[in-house]
């Protein structure tokens, strides 16, 4: 039994983490398509046939269930790759249903028809893909009514993320939440919507003030992933091992990854 994880890059690492605490006699299979990341800046079919190939390489490591721990892959390729490409017998989910389900009170899986929910004014920070997607807002929807939400395209954090400069995607940070505040002046929530961005959460946090509840994607996809598993426990799939690969440079990764989760993590090529 394995379960796949897949991001453009290290963000998912963050994720990785999260199910491994959350579930640690898990085998996991973890794939960064850092080759060609960022993402969130590519268009949406571009995205779609690069998360395909790495879906179906996370397959052939036994792992029937993947997890686009990647908000950009979620948002432009999921719904194509659900309506008309993934066979009956595996599964692929996103990362988005989870966070939407916190913060609208959901349980996991309930889909009921939306309703009015406390939070009113909620920021979004995301790629630029993410952002032009609307996927999120699209979500929201089927949950929720009379939920205002602002969305920030955070240009840059992820490629100062993935190159290990903690101070320019600080800097980034920074100037992106003031860029929000002047069009939303008191959001009650802000998302992180991008699996790389819990690497920076106290600095989103710092920068938006106490006030703002900020929900992060990790914990929450850990969380619900035990759930789906306790329900779906035939979807562990068949592979037996834990293992890092990677389309790029596998020593150079596994460098940044160990600096990134400050564990050693060691990558293999694809
Ligand atoms: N971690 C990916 C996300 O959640 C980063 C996207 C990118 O490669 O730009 O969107």
């Amino acid at each position: 039994m394995a379960v796949g994880i897949f991001d453009s890059g290290l963000g998912g690492l963050t994720v990785l983490d999260a199910v491994h605490h959350r579930m640690p006699d898990l085998p996991l299979a973890y794939m960064g398509d850092n080759a060609h990341a960022p993402y969130g800046v590519r268009d949406a079919d571009d995205v779609y046939h690069l998360t395909k190939n790495a879906v179906e390489r996370l397959w052939q490591e036994g792992c029937d269930l993947v997890i686009l721990a990647c908000n950009t892959a979620s948002a432009a390729a999921l719904r194509r790759m659900q309506e008309s490409w993934i066979p009956s017998d595996k599964r692929v989910l996103g990362v988005f249903v989870p966070l939407i389900e916190a913060l609208t009170e959901r349980q996991w899986g309930d889909n009921s028809p939306p309703r009015e929910v406390a939070v009113k004014n909620v920021a979004l920070f995301a790629t630029p893909a993410t952002v032009s997607s609307r996927a999120f807002q699209r979500e929201l929807a089927f949950r929720a009514i009379g939920v205002d939400v602002e969305a920030q395209s955070c240009g840059g954090v992820v490629d100062a993320i993935e190159e290990g400069d903690k101070i320019l995607a600080e800097a980034l940070v920074r100037s992106h939440v003031s860029a929000l505040l002047r069009k939303m002046p008191n959001p009650q929530a802000a998302i992180l919507g991008c699996t790389h961005y819990p690497i920076m959460q106290d600095i989103f946090q710092d920068a938006l003030g106490p006030s703002v509840k900020v929900f992060s994607q990790a914990s929450l996809v850990a969380d619900s992933l035990a759930d789906y598993l306790d329900r779906h426990p035939n979807m562990k799939g068949s592979g037996q091992v834990s293992k890092f690969i990677t389309t790029g440079d596998a020593e150079q990764v596994s460098v940044q990854a160990t600096t990134f989760l400050r564990r050693k993590i060691v990558f293999d090529t694809v």
